[in-house]
């Protein structure tokens, strides 16, 4: 087993990073916010398969979540150490709040950030604002286009958030690919767009959504569900896999489709959606027919825990 590193300021994993580059060797990246569980495991292992070097990062970050939800966050420093050790990560980087945001004195900056975040914005292209009123430097703002698709409808200032702190790290880490999963189907596409536009030197792979024995998607918040929440999840996999098998047989109808999966996951008291569509597999836009590949993908809670599902159908 190789011996890991973990660097916490962004100018020695530059440096780090430079060496390896001037080396010739190809580094691959996973990013992560912690809670590192068999998901990313799929990825690190795509890292390692792919590049000679593999780095992940461990950053919790407070920007894309409400603040209930941060404080909540189930992660293990220690434990996350030891999972990526046994995946043959070479670095960690871990960096703090205040190493990536230099300028944001206070946490509640970035929970306030969000609260006028729905304002709706007219972008053709990804811009880099130099500094809001909460001292957020460097900020991206995603295209309209991307960010108004499906559950960005709700909550638009969580594409920016993630965009914005990836975009740090890619300057930071400079890999030649990095992995995310298709469960979060959006992000993997605004990511894909903005390394197009802002890092053409960086390949965006995208890794199919891994599953529990019992076909819930891994997720990290999944600890934090009781035996009776997790059985109820398990509805909404239930009803995605229904939708698909409905389309594979010919129905193309998206409102029907969306109709008998709501009846699927509402026969769990326990589940509530929060967001349920049909888009389009390039475009993301909800569809009315369907009759190109097309995305099925619900977002719900228990008992206040966010989970999403989804899943690619193949027309
Ligand atoms: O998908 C995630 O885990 C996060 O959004 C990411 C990409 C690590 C950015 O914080």
């Amino acid at each position: 087993m190789n011996t890991m590193k973990i660097i916490e300021s962004a100018s020695q994993a530059s440096v780090y990073v430079a060496d390896i580059k001037a080396s010739g060797q190809t580094i691959g990246f996973v990013p992560t916010l912690g809670g590192l569980h068999k998901g990313h495991q799929l990825l690190m292992q795509k890292a390692r398969e792919e590049n000679d070097v593999t780095l992940i990062s461990l950053f919790l970050n407070p920007m894309q979540f409400r603040k209930k939800q941060f404080l909540e966050y189930p992660s293990d420093f220690e434990l996350d150490k030891l999972i990526a050790k046994e995946m043959n990560v070479d670095m960690i980087f871990h960096p703090t709040v205040e190493e990536m945001y230099q300028h944001v004195t206070q946490i509640d900056s970035f929970f306030k950030f969000q609260q006028q975040e729905f304002t709706q914005r007219h972008l053709e292209h990804f811009v880099v604002e130099e500094k809001n009123q909460h001292g957020i430097d460097n900020l991206i703002r995603v295209p309209s286009s991307l960010v108004y698709q499906l559950d960005g409808k709700i909550h638009p200032w969580f594409f920016d958030a993630s965009a914005t702190i990836v975009y740090r790290l890619f300057k930071i880490l400079q890999p030649n690919r990095a992995y995310f999963g298709e469960k979060d189907i959006q992000q993997l596409a605004i990511i894909t767009k903005m390394a197009e536009a802002r890092f053409p030197d960086i390949e965006v792979v995208g890794v199919p959504t891994r599953r529990d024995a019992d076909n819930l998607a891994f997720s990290s918040r999944n600890v934090l569900l009781s035996a009776e929440q997790r059985q109820s999840a398990l509805s909404v996999y239930r009803a995605i896999k229904h939708g698909e098998n409905l389309i594979k047989e010919g129905e193309t109808d998206a409102d029907i489709v969306l109709n008998t999966m709501t009846e699927i996951i509402e026969a769990q008291p326990l589940v509530k959606i929060d967001y349920i569509d049909i888009v389009d597999n390039k475009s993301l836009e909800s569809v009315k027919r369907v009759s190109d590949d097309i995305i099925l993908y619900v977002a719900f809670f228990l008992n206040g825990i966010r989970l999403t599902d989804t899943i690619i159908v193949k027309v």
